[in-house]
């Protein structure tokens, strides 16, 4: 058996104490790191369990310690302090151990979850034939980033890019495609003409829009040519959509599409069973899901259309159909949604609706909101004509930002090394910004803020882990183990370390990256704090050299991996 993360150990111990002592099984010992010298850790749990087991804190506390003794060797000290804390001071030899462990091992130390499941994330979501958005990049860099860590944790992960590629809009360009002659776009900027062209007829002319009504029946019948013509509007828009999951470095392809077309076919057997099961009725010649629970912004309740009077279905349907299938089909534990904040009464309203359906057993459908992101002024983020910022200009503005800063700071570096550090420097801040900051809180984009060298920023973060990369590559020896672990800043970094799995396990548990940027900014300032208090190369011993060379490679890896699961890479040099 590979150790545990020490603080896992002692809860283990701890939990078997506390039954031993009073008779609680399961008992969440509550550990919290303690800033008190000389002790690591407190243990909360006896003020909890007074009430249940009828006696003072104190007592409880004072017989859980005599149970526990030192935990089977992981810890030096047990002390009863306050009204009924235990104050524990980890052995120093199993704390090296661990890290020695952690750091010849793949997986830096992390356990793989207990309990793997199946997690559908459906994230990114851009529309065909419009331009992503800012709020698609959010939910692209959210959701990346959620994907990955729940994968390292074992889980077998399902993403779903839910591309709006389907809808009335497609009449609307296909008709217009047929009446002009055009059966292939050239490029991205072709389709922003041909819809501009398209929606000036559809405001403006009648027939057109008739002509246009007509095209999405045939569309939805499977017509040949007009399939033909949609799959050209779609071709073009994931060449763009691609080229910029390219940019951002995402991993995300062309076989995560489960598209709204994809769904298109399921819609009328989940209207048939939402009818069936008495979910939705039939009101006005439209079917609608009415509950009492969910109201508008004046108070009204709200609906959720399934099938509109024409007989064309609702966003609501779709996703109604997107938790049917994940549910049923895929058998998914967990379904994820990373969309704006301004969706959540829509998936409440799909939740609420599958749940009553029968859908959703055992299964937990969750959304993941974000906040708006904002320009510098604190206003909607838009361009100067109020239009949508382009992407891919923005993304090459993070990048020629960052080349600017590496040109200056690493002048003696080879170009196309600094093209590629400029590159990682540039997007990664423009993620780390992101996910830096609690979700559901608007987001001020700002260049000057994200590429700052200082405070919790992917530079600062980047400069961190290379720096204590580069250290044990400039020493001549290659070390493998943490063996003196004598200064109190040495234990607090190795305990940090071992909170890596912990804090990722918080962050796929509420979903939000930011805890583990928290936890990585945190890691680089105790890595300072080590560093600056104990001599690694310059070390009294060779002892204590070889024991902090092997505690700077742990600390560059797991801040390497743990950028890494955010979706940031980390040049080689800086
Ligand atoms: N395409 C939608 C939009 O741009 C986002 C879709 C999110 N996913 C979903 N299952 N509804 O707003």
């Amino acid at each position: 058996m590979p150790p545990l993360p020490p603080s896992h150990g002692v809860r283990a111990a701890l939990a078997a104490a506390i039954e031993r002592a009073v008779g609680q099984p399961d008992v969440d010992p509550l550990l919290v790191p303690s800033r008190q010298p000389g002790v690591d850790w407190q243990a909360n749990f006896a003020m909890k369990l007074a009430k249940v087991v009828g006696e003072p804190p104190r007592a409880i506390a004072e017989k859980v310690a005599a149970e526990l003794g030192d935990a089977g060797g992981l810890l030096t000290s047990v002390q009863v302090a306050g009204p009924g804390f235990l104050n524990l001071a980890f052995a120093p030899a199993a704390l090296a151990r661990w890290a020695t462990f952690a750091l010849g091992d793949e997986r830096l130390g992390v356990p793989l979850a207990e309990h793997p499941q199946t997690v559908y994330v459906d994230y990114s979501a851009p529309n065909v034939a419009k331009e992503m958005h800012v709020g698609h990049l959010r939910s692209t860099v959210i959701g990346d980033a959620l994907v990955r860590a729940l994968e390292f944790e074992g889980h077998t992960v399902i993403r779903a890019n839910h591309l709006g590629d389907w809808g009335t809009q497609f009449g609307m360009l296909t008709q217009h495609m047929l009446d002009t002659g055009v059966e292939h776009l050239r490029d991205f900027a072709a389709l922003g003409e041909l819809y501009r062209q398209a929606k000036a007829r559809f405001d403006e002319d009648a027939e057109f829009k008739e002509a246009a009504r007509r095209r999405v029946v045939a569309l939805q019948a499977g017509d040949e040519q007009t399939l033909a013509l949609w799959q050209d509007l779609v071709d073009v828009s994931l060449a763009h959509i691609n080229a910029i999951y390219a940019q951002l470095d995402v991993t995300l392809t062309d076989e995560h599409l489960m598209a709204e077309s994809f769904y298109n076919p399921l819609l009328p057997g989940t209207v048939e069973d939402l009818l069936n099961a008495g979910v939705a009725t039939e009101s006005e010649g439209a079917v609608v899901v009415a509950s009492e629970r969910f109201t508008d912004q004046d108070g009204r309740p709200s609906v959720l259309m399934v099938r509109k009077s024409d007989g064309g279905y609702g966003y609501g349907t779709t996703d109604l159909a997107t938790i049917r299938h994940s549910a049923q089909e895929l058998k998914a534990d967990r379904m994820i949604y990373v969309t704006d904040a301004r969706q959540a009464q829509h998936f409440a309203m799909v939740f609420d609706a599958a749940s009553t359906a029968g859908w959703i057993n055992g299964v937990r459908p969750e959304h993941v909101p974000f906040g708006a992101m904002l320009g510098d002024d604190g206003k909607p983020f838009k361009t100067r004509a109020g239009g949508t910022v382009p992407l891919t200009d923005l993304l090459d503005s993070a990048v020629q930002r960052a080349r600017a800063i590496v040109d200056e700071r690493d002048a003696d570096l080879p170009e196309d090394e600094r093209a590629a550090i400029a590159r990682a420097v540039g997007i990664g801040a423009v993620k780390y910004a992101d996910l830096s900051t609690s979700r559901q809180r608007d987001l001020i984009f700002s260049f000057d803020r994200m590429l700052a060298l200082d405070g919790n920023t992917a530079p600062y973060m980047l400069y961190a882990c290379v720096r204590a990369a580069s250290i044990a590559e400039r020493a001549d020896e290659h070390s493998t183990a943490v063996t003196a672990l004598d200064e109190p800043i040495e234990r607090t970094l190795v305990l940090k370390l071992a909170d890596f799995g912990d804090v990722l396990e918080l962050m796929t548990e509420t979903l939000e990256p930011h805890r583990l940027c928290t936890y990585l900014y945190e890691l680089a300032g105790l890595y300072t704090r080590f560093y600056e208090a104990c001599p690694v190369l310059k070390a009294d011993t060779p002892e204590r050299r070889a024991s902090r060379l092997a505690l700077c490679d742990l600390t560059a890896a797991t801040l390497e991996r743990g950028l890494g699961l955010l979706g940031i890479t980390v040049p080689a040099r800086m």
